[in-house]
């Protein structure tokens, strides 16, 4: 039996779209009769024995879907170390395949697609891991996964973010290699240039608020002074 391990490399755990998204496809892959794994890189991380029982999962696996957000345009701490450990290990690891989706805060996908991704590519080649794609989904805060919410109890917006990852997972499912993967996530207006204006005033007047209630303010300048 095809056997799939899913390592959530989000600092928040459960609570992340990168749990959500891992979820979904585990179901779907568990529909079919594949065998699947959910492992959070951060709970494993906290013990030695933990470690290395996910460095053996991963030994023993068909195939790893890494998933994490982007941050600071490149991979969490937590994912970085693991990359290490994998590397340090020196494991064989040609025959499994390795898969990593990626989301992020912002809605400019090219932030992922040109380090993050890049990263993993050369990191799959320097341990040894088979390239099975990549899925690059911007404006992951969309899918609320910081609030425990799973894919299925989201409404129309969330319907194409779906059917992406139905399609991964048929792939999984069929044993087919996809492409690196950056699709519009939303609804075709959310891509409407006139609307990009607007879109950009809304998400600074939140992030404004959010630093006023936090007791900060956005527009401090402290070098400048
Ligand atoms: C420390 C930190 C750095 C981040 N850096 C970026 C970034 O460089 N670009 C971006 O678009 N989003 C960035 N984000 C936003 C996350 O990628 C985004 O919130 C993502 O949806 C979180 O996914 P998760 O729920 O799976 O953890 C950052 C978030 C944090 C906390």
């Amino acid at each position: 039996m095809t056997k799939v391990l899913f390592l959530i490399g989000s600092p928040r755990g459960k609570k992340s779209t990168s749990f959500s998204f891992g979820i979904y496809i585990a179901e779907k892959l568990q529909g079919n009769g594949l065998e699947t794994t959910t492992l959070i890189v951060r709970s494993q991380l906290a013990s030695e024995e933990k470690t290395s029982q996910m460095l053996k999962e991963i030994e023993e696996t068909n195939m790893v879907v890494l998933i994490a957000p982007l941050y600071d345009d490149c991979q969490p701490y937590i994912v970085i170390k693991l990359m290490e450990l994998i590397a340090a290990k020196k494991m064989n690891l040609e025959e499994i395949k390795f898969l990593p989706i990626v989301n992020s805060g912002f809605g400019e996908v090219v932030q992922i697609t040109a380090v993050s991704i890049p990263l993993y590519h050369k990191f799959a080649k320097t341990v040894g891991f088979n390239w099975a794609g990549s899925l690059a989904v911007e404006v992951g805060e969309m899918f609320q996964g910081r609030y425990g919410k799973l894919m299925p109890e989201l409404g129309k917006t969330a319907n194409i973010m779906r059917g992406i990852l139905d399609n991964l997972a048929d792939a999984i499912i069929s044993g087919t290699d996809l492409p690196d993967m950056a699709p519009r996530t939303f609804p075709r207006m959310f891509y409407w240039k006139i609307l990009k204006k607007p879109f950009a005033k809304i998400n600074t007047n939140h992030w404004r608020k959010v630093a006023k209630e936090n007791g900060e303010d956005a527009d401090a300048r402290p070098y400048l002074e």
